[in-house]
């Protein structure tokens, strides 16, 4: 994996999110939408994000738990938290994550 340059904000540790059946360890203080590009860097780098709440691509669904409902987000402006369970992303995440090999549903292009 490559060496986290400027994008990430500082973090001393990773903390844990699950996407669809896998979990997965991310940079803790940064967007949840960094944290999928520290997973995936060169495609989430060039996915279509525009990274300020206007395109949409980066929509999730996510939860804190199993006792806890699903919420939509965008990934660009969602911090990450410990124990963040994403159920479904946009295509244009899956597509993007497509290399880390969960399943996961994909969200209706409209919200
Ligand atoms: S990246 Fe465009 S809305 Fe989040």
């Amino acid at each position: 994996m490559s060496t986290p340059g400027p994008l990430f904000r500082p973090f001393d540790k990773l903390v844990k999110i699950s996407i669809g059946d896998k979990e997965f360890e991310v940079p803790e203080g940064n967007m949840l939408l960094r944290g999928f590009q520290y997973l995936s860097p060169e495609d989430v780098s060039y996915g279509r994000f525009c990274w300020n709440e206007e395109c949409q691509y980066c929509r999730v669904n996510f939860n804190l738990g199993p006792d806890t409902l699903d919420r939509v987000a965008l990934s660009c402006k969602l911090m990450v938290q410990d124990g963040m369970r994403v159920t479904e992303v946009a295509q244009e995440l899956r597509y993007c994550l497509r290399k880390l090999g969960m399943n996961v549903k994909v969200k209706d292009a409209k919200p």
